[in-house]
C-alpha cells in the first residue's frame, strides 16, 4: 500500500521512533496537509506519547493507545473475567494460564485482556506503523501497572508467517491466536475511529489465510481466530467450534488438551 505519512519532529520532543525514522520529519506544522496522516508525541501532563492523526469525514482524528485506561481497562474491570468469550475461546482455566501468541497484534486491545485473565503473552505485529504506536503504549503500561505488563508481555515487529516458523522448540506457544483485518459489511459510523485509522496505516490484510496453516502447524493445544459474525471461515477452514460474541466470532481449532 503506498502511503504517504510525515513525523512531526517538535521542539522538546522525542525524536521518531526507530521504526518511523524512514518518514519525513517535518517540523513546520503547516506543511503538515500535504500528508495522509502524521506521527508525533503528545504530551500528557509531562509524559510523551506516540499519536496518529488523518482527517476522517473533514475532521482531524489522532490515534494514541493506552493499555491501562479506557476502553481496555473498563473491559478488564467489568468485563467479566474468564466467564467472556474470549477467555472460553482461549479454553482458560483457573490451574491454566496459557502462552498465547498474539499474531495479529494490532492495538494490543485482545493481548491486554488476555494478560490480564493470566495469561502470558507474545505479539507479533507487522506494520511498523501500528507497531510503533503499541511499543509506545506497551513502555507506559510498564510503568503504570508493573505487575501485568513489566514482564510476560512483549512485542516483535515482523510477518508472522516468517516469525512463528523460526520459533525453537522451548519457544511453541500453548496457543495461537489469530485477528486479522476483515472488510466491514459497509462504511456506517458504527466502525469505529480508530479502526478505520488503523486500516489506513495498514490496509486490509489480504494474505490473512496463510496465517491459519503456519497457526496449526505451531500452536500447541489451540488456534483461535477472531472473525467478525457475517466472515466466512478463515482459509476456508471449518473450525472445531465457534463461539459467538456480540458482532464477532471465535473460532476455535483444538490441536489437543492440556493435561491439567
Ligand atoms: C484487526 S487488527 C488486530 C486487532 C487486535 N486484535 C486488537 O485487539 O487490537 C489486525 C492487525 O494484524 C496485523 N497483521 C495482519 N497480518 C499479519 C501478519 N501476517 N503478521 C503480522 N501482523 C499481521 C495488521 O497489521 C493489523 O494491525
Amino acid at each position: 500500500m503506498a502511503t504517504n505519512f510525515a513525523f512531526w519532529l517538535k521542539p522538546n520532543r522525542p525524536d521518531a521512533p526507530s521504526l518511523l525514522r524512514e518518514l519525513a520529519a517535518v517540523t513546520d506544522q503547516s506543511k503538515l496537509k500535504d500528508y495522509q496522516g502524521y506521527f508525533h508525541y503528545a504530551d500528557n501532563s509531562g509524559i510523551p506519547f506516540l499519536s496518529f492523526t488523518a482527517p476522517l469525514d473533514g475532521h482531524d482524528v489522532s490515534l494514541t493507545l493506552d493499555l491501562t485506561a479506557g476502553t481496555i481497562a473498563y473491559r478488564r474491570q467489568h468485563g467479566g473475567g474468564r466467564k467472556q468469550h474470549i477467555a472460553k475461546a482461549c479454553g482458560l482455566k483457573h490451574n491454566w494460564n496459557p502462552s498465547i501468541l498474539d499474531a495479529t497484534a494490532g492495538l494490543g486491545r485482545d493481548a491486554a485482556e488476555l494478560r490480564s485473565l493470566g495469561c502470558s503473552i507474545r505479539m507479533i505485529e507487522r506494520s511498523p506503523f501500528v507497531a510503533s504506536l503499541l511499543d509506545d503504549a506497551i513502555e507506559r503500561a510498564k510503568q503504570a501497572d508493573e505487575a501485568l505488563f513489566k514482564q510476560q508481555f512483549s512485542l516483535s515487529q515482523g510477518q508472522s508467517t516468517q516469525l512463528i516458523q523460526s520459533l525453537s522448540q522451548e519457544q511453541q506457544p500453548d496457543i495461537i491466536y489469530l485477528d486479522p483485518m476483515f472488510p466491514p459489511k459497509s462504511k456506517s459510523a458504527a466502525v469505529k475511529k480508530d479502526m478505520r485509522l488503523v486500516k489506513l496505516l495498514v490496509g486490509t490484510d489480504p494474505d490473512a489465510d496463510e496465517l491459519l496453516p503456519t497457526a496449526l502447524a505451531h500452536a500447541k493445544y489451540r488456534v483461535v481466530v477472531k472473525r467478525p459474525s457475517y466472515a466466512p471461515f478463515l482459509n476456508d477452514q471449518k473450525p472445531s467450534m465457534s463461539i459467538e460474541s456480540k458482532g464477532n466470532r471465535f473460532d476455535v481449532y483444538v490441536l489437543s488438551s492440556p493435561e491439567l
